[in-house]
């Protein structure tokens, strides 16, 4: 643990779940609990919930789940530590630096500096006098040294063991190497350089840290990109190339390119607000990242067709923040890149005053498949285009957009009008059909299948869940289980962690509280515990409801034993019993 657990307590205390959610979504009062539409995914009906007394949100629809550390971590796209700092800040509170965990803080101290060192060394071997053709390749692509500074390009040498060698002659263990991403290891156990003979990029955080690399090739070799895999500072998801220098751009909108090299000509051309996403397509917390500095966005993807499917998935994700999206067509070009080589920057300029919004640009995209000269495809135009148009929930957008569709066609704009209003009836009428499945749908769909399955005995689990359900509830029960139940004695590995866990926090004077248990437990540990406390608890004869469970608890043990003791079952017949078992377990615990 990273932090004094006292200083999270009161953290968390003074951070209101039910204050700080609602910063982020709408909610709406529902028996003790509040729901609104998950932010965590796409969802038309509210599966998101938050209950203010036991402190923990919870979504039925992706599961997603956990207190209000972790809601901040996955809002804000932050790890547990910034995330409390996040949350300090909103109140005022001091973070206790000192307390913070020695170990893990020095490991991701060493991990950050070596990634620095290594960005340092590949630097360094790019302007080594040997290296001329690997400065040429660059000024080939059209850069300028003071540009390649900022972006502190570098060049991995043609060697298994250049990195390996240089770095841990600084000092740094061949565990770091692997841990930063920087060294493979053979299947024999070799460790040697993964970057080699490639130009490289370093990938710098929002603090301007270097945390990974993209190395490219200066031929035709495949792969062309190579990247550094995930690492504890490096997540791909969370990240955005040049982010750290975007985010100080005095421009109102920032470019969303594909490549590094697209990135790196844009800024070097004066466009300093460019970012690309990391070798994957966007990612939903690259948007809220994007959203936290900007208001606007322009896409300026590929001309490839590649590039014009990857922008239409783009747009659907950063639809889903307050951003407004434009859409930026290059003609007779592959990439910013190129375009900006041959073009210049005034003409990219004025691309980027010719962006079109984004419906223009489907509406543009649905027009380009059809040879609007002939009748019939005029018609398939209009139904196409009538399914997009009536994807807008503006009315007065709506109207303008029919009325360019009808001039695209040539058709009026009541024609335009009727087909649309009959594709809003069909949506609508879609719409209420999934909520009103959802209504219903949360409650048994939050039993999810892969809780049960997860399980290596389902009926001990479940009274090792009612054990759960039972102590964050009430943790004096923890003093009545003492010596009648050890962890030892759990079957679900989630399960055996919570029960650990609130005992320590227990004996250590701690709340038992799901907010305790962040940054301790995994998220998907996290979610499980959420789901758990998220379900009704009776009050009644807690203690016999104890006894009960630890019955079973030891009883399925026994039974577990004798199976696994007698040699005689068969194994077909043990497989029908278990799952005998499995159905016969009813659900109506307590
Ligand atoms: N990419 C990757 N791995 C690959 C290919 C591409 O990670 N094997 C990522 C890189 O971030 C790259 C981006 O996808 O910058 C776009 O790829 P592509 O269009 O192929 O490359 P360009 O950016 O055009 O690169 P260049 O101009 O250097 O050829
Ligand atoms: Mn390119």
């Amino acid at each position: 643990m990273a932090f004094d657990r006292g200083f999270l307590d009161e953290l968390s205390a003074r951070n209101d779940i039910l204050d700080v959610v609602s910063r982020y979504v709408q909610l709406k009062k529902s028996g003790s609990n509040y729901f609104g539409l998950c932010p965590f995914h796409n969802e038309k009906s509210a599966s998101f919930s938050v209950s203010p007394d036991k402190q923990i949100y919870h979504c039925f629809g992706c599961g997603a789940g956990g207190g209000v550390i972790n809601f901040i971590m996955r809002a804000e796209g932050l790890e547990f530590p910034d995330a409390v700092r996040f949350l300090a800040d909103q109140v005022g509170m001091q973070v206790p630096e000192d307390h913070a965990d020695p170990r893990a803080a020095r490991r991701r101290e060493r991990l950050l500096a070596l990634s620095r060192d290594a960005g340092r060394f590949f630097y360094d071997q790019l302007w080594a006098p040997e290296h001329r053709a690997e400065q040429e390749y660059f000024a080939r692509r059209g850069l300028v040294r003071p540009v390649m500074n900022r972006f502190g390009l570098g060049y991995a040498p043609d060697s298994f063991s250049a990195l390996l060698d240089a770095m841990t002659a600084k000092g740094y263990t061949k565990e770091e190497l692997l841990d930063a991403g920087l060294v493979s290891k053979s299947e024999k156990g070799h460790i040697y350089d993964r970057f080699r003979n490639r130009v490289m990029f370093p990938i710098i955080d929002l603090r301007g840290q270097v945390i990974a690399f993209g190395g490219r090739v200066m031929d035709d070799s495949k792969p062309k990109y190579l990247n550094s895999p995930e690492t504890t500072i490096f997540h791909k998801s969370r990240n955005l190339f040049a982010l750290n220098l975007a985010k100080k751009t005095k421009a109102d909108y920032f470019i969303l390119a594909e490549g590094y090299m697209d990135v790196i000509a844009l800024h070097q051309a004066g466009f300093d607000s460019a970012v690309a996403s990391l070798g994957t397509s966007l990612t939903e917390e690259q948007a809220r990242l994007i959203a936290r500095y900007t208001k606007n966005i322009v896409i300026s993807y590929d001309a490839d067709g590649a590039g014009q499917a990857a922008a239409q998935r783009a747009i659907d994700i950063l639809k889903r923040t307050d951003l407004s999206v434009k859409v930026l067509r290059i003609p007779g070009a592959k990439d910013p890149d190129e375009f900006i080589k041959e073009k210049g920057a005034d003409a990219y300029r004025r691309l980027i005053e010719a962006s079109e919004n984004h419906i223009a640009y489907r509406l543009d995209a649905i027009a380009a498949k059809y040879d609007l000269d002939e009748d019939e495809a005029r018609v398939a135009f209009l139904q196409d285009a009538a399914r997009e148009l009536a994807r807008i929930d503006g009315a007065i957008e709506r109207e303008v957009y029919i009325g360019r569709a009808a001039n695209m066609a040539r058709v009026s704009v009541d024609a335009v009008q009727v087909e649309v209003k009959r594709q809003l009836a069909i949506r609508l009428k879609k719409q209420k059909t999934a909520e009103r499945r959802e209504i219903r749908a949360p409650i048994s769909a939050a039993q999810p299948r892969d809780r049960t399955l997860q399980y290596p005995d389902v009926r001990s689990a479940r009274a090792e869940e009612g054990i759960i359900q039972l102590v964050f509830t009430d943790e004096t029960l923890l003093d009545y289980l003492e010596g009648k139940l050890s962890p030892a004695e759990f079957t679900a590995p989630v399960l055996r962690k919570i029960y650990e866990y609130a005992r320590t926090l227990h004996r250590e004077g701690h709340l038992v509280t799901a907010a305790a248990c962040e940054g301790y437990l995994e998220d998907n540990e996290l979610s499980h515990l959420a789901l758990l406390l998220g379900e009704p608890v009776t009050a009644m004869r807690r203690e016999q409801a104890l006894d009960d469970y630890i019955n079973t608890i030891k009883t399925q043990r026994a039974r577990s034993a004798a199976a696994s003791d007698s040699t005689g079952e068969d194994p077909l017949e043990a497989f029908a019993r278990r799952q005998r078992e499995k159905k016969s377990y009813g659900g109506n615990r307590v």
